[in-house]
């Protein structure tokens, strides 16, 4: 999949020579002082009380990060910019989508984050309490994050886009008792009903919940507020002014929790730190995306997920940056919308996923070349692979061959950029993400964990800790320890399963080839089989289900559903309407299935296991391979027949 040697690239000269890091013995450095070298990652933040070890591994794989060491990420984030003289300066720019702009000073920004902590603390958000966030992208997301942070109260933020059920589940698995919601949001130019899916959710919690309600839509949408739901503009008048100091905190304090699709059907509680979270997206923001506090920087994943978490929110502002904050799609009104915002801000960094640059692709290069990109510095893509051709699309008609572009591969898990290539400093291969970062240590490994040889696929592992990865799974140590550390750990060598594969070269360069385990990845939206199978077949007339993840033109990946039905049910269109909805009901409207396929019977092995490999080469077609260990065989031809007919 890597592009050859004669497409290559090297980072532009003007490019290198204002580098934030462009020091290539960095990676020696970092080998002969580690874990020491982390030092650097909690040196870019402010430190209320000074930590005395860099790391205790003496509970591994329960990892300790600049233990004893106190600070406040919102302090990190907004406090310190505001003593330093930059009170002034842009923290946030929000173009929303009605053409709607909206700028917050590291002032404005200070004021409404300290009224909003002053509001939850009234409201009884104490220290430790769970608050979840269920915002678009509107800058009360990113306010009410800061605001949690503020206190010490960890948020769970929960994508927008996900259903009631999905919701609720989270919050009851948080044992969060505060939510804030809004009442609706543009999408597509239309009006959309938040506040009833949270009113949902809330329906099936038994415990009280307290909620702040975000009025986004004024007249165009009513809402009405019930016993215990508040007002977030009658909150900010009752608490004008206020000042909270912000709560000292354990570097090993949790900051936030992020739920994410796993293998098994219930969602995890992915658990981030203060310390080393906080100081890992802040240092890999500087060292890979080069930002610099005179930066307009922009990265537009949804603040939902981890991306917008580590690198809209958390490592441009601890590095008091200008963030850009879009609300709207690529192409409401029109397919030039993001080279316009780009244009207008003369937005320096860029950093998007590739299923986007497919699209852009797709739409063509009339749309950028109508605007002025020459203010960018530096392009970044996460998410998925991203292929040859979409790389050097963007390199070409984004960067005008003159920005580095860095494939930036990591996780939710693992707070931070992890394996990319430094923009300063490495060689760019299009199609491959580049080495380790300095002091992280991905491998790719064999069936026994032993390292491969150069070129081969296998698993993708890291073997050291590092300052951002996770702690645990909220409330489920034991999952934590089996699901990513059991697998190729050997007494206390701990050795991080990523599930993922990949292949390495000489050079080192990892080139990821995509989840080796029942996860799948539409459009940079991670989302578990087993949790769409088990909406599927709770829909009545539906025997079993298997969810494969299918090759697709713009999204990467799309879900293809195979279904067989029981004896009161004959497929039909009704059918798999009722399907699609209940995808849409328990999850969210993005992990809708791009075709529900009925076959008779799913294909098995002789022990049961249903064969996801070959319904996932049924879905591509590929090759079919050996199908001899079938206990059915025969099924094959029938659901290829099912396939084509769709
Ligand atoms: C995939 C998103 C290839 C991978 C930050 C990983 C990538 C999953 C890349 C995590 C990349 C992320 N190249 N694949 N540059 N970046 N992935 O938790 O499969 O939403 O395991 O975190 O996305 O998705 P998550």
């Amino acid at each position: 999949m890597t592009a050859p040697p004669d497409e290559h690239r090297e980072p532009p000269s003007s490019f290198v020579e204002q580098a934030n890091l462009r020091d290539r013995t960095i990676c020696e450095e970092f080998e002969a002082n580690w874990p020491g070298c982390w030092e650097q990652a909690a040196d870019v933040l402010d430190w209320h009380r000074e930590y005395d070890q860099v790391l205790d591994e003496s509970n591994a794989p329960f990892y300790e990060w600049f233990c004893g060491g106190e600070l406040n990420a919102s302090y990190n984030c907004l406090d310190r910019h505001i003593e330093a003289g930059r009170k002034n300066h842009a923290a946030l720019k929000w173009e929303g989508k009605r053409r709607e702009t909206r700028t917050y000073t590291y002032q404005d920004l200070s004021h409404e984050v300290n009224e909003v902590a002053a509001a939850l603390r009234d409201l009884g958000v104490g220290e430790d309490d769970v608050v979840t966030l269920y915002l678009p992208m509107i800058p009360e997301l990113p306010i009410a994050m800061l605001a949690c942070a503020r206190i010490g109260a960890p948020h769970s933020v929960v994508f927008a886009g996900f259903s009631a059920d999905a919701l609720a589940t989270r919050m009851e698995s948080a044992t969060s008792e505060y939510l804030i919601t809004c009442d609706g949001y543009y999408r597509r130019g239309n009006a959309f009903n938040q506040k009833s899916k949270a009113d949902n959710a809330l329906m099936e919690l038994d415990n009280d919940v307290t909620t702040v309600v975000v009025d986004r839509l004024g007249e165009e949408l009513d809402h009405t507020l019930d016993e215990r739901q508040y007002d977030y503009e009658d909150l900010l008048i009752a608490h004008a002014g206020a000042r909270v100091s912000p709560v000292a905190r354990d570097g090993e304090d949790m900051l936030f929790l992020m739920y994410t699709s796993g293998t098994t059907g219930e969602p995890k509680g992915v658990t981030h730190t203060t310390g080393g979270y906080l100081s890992y997206a802040a240092w890999t923001a500087r060292t890979v995306l080069d930002v610099k506090p005179e930066d307009t920087y922009w990265c537009s994943a949804d603040i939902g997920w981890i991306t917008g978490h580590s690198y809209t929110v958390y490592g441009p502002l601890a590095l008091g940056t200008t963030s850009v904050i879009y609300e709207g799609t690529p192409d409401y009104p029109d397919r030039s919308r993001l080279w316009e915002i780009i244009e207008r801000n003369a937005v320096d960094v860029f950093y998007t996923a590739p299923t986007a640059i497919r699209a852009f692709m797709k739409w063509g290069e009339q749309y950028p070349e109508s605007h002025d990109l020459s203010s960018l510095r530096l392009l970044g893509t996460v998410g998925e692979p991203i292929n040859p051709r979409a790389w050097k699309w963007y390199y070409t008609h984004i960067g005008n061959e003159s920005c580095p572009v860095v494939d930036t591969w990591w996780q939710t898990e693992t707070g931070g950029i992890m394996i990319t290539t430094l923009p300063g400093v490495n060689t760019m291969k299009p199609g491959s993400a580049g080495p380790s970062l300095p002091g992280i240590g991905a491998r790719v490994v064999s069936e026994d964990g032993s390292t491969i040889e150069a070129g081969e696929a296998g698993y993708l592992v890291i073997d050291r800790p590092w300052p951002g990865m996770f702690r645990t799974l909220y409330g489920n140590d034991d999952q934590y320890v089996h699901e990513y550390w059991d697998r190729f750990s050997v007494d206390d060598e701990w050795v991080y399963l990523t599930g993922d594969g990949a292949t390495v070269d000489e050079d080192g360069y990892i080139t990821v080839l995509g989840r080796v385990d029942d996860v799948i990845n539409v459009s940079g939206h991670r989302l578990g089989t087993m949790e769409i199978e088990s909406a599927i077949v709770g829909v009545s007339g539906v025997a079993e289900a298997a969810v494969v993840g299918g090759n697709h033109e713009t999204n990467g990946t799309a879900v293809y559903a195979y279904v067989s039905t029981d004896h009161s049910q004959e497929p039909s269109e009704a059918l798999e309407a009722r399907i699609t909805d209940a995808v849409e009901d328990t999850i969210g409207p993005f992990a809708r299935p791009e075709d529900v396929i009925f076959t008779p019977e799913l294909p098995k092995t002789r022990s049961g296991k249903i064969m996801r490999r070959l319904l996932e080469n049924i879905a591509n077609h590929e090759p079919l391979g050996d199908t001899s260990t079938l206990r059915n065989p025969e099924v094959v031809g029938e659901i290829e027949a099912a396939d084509r007919k769709e």
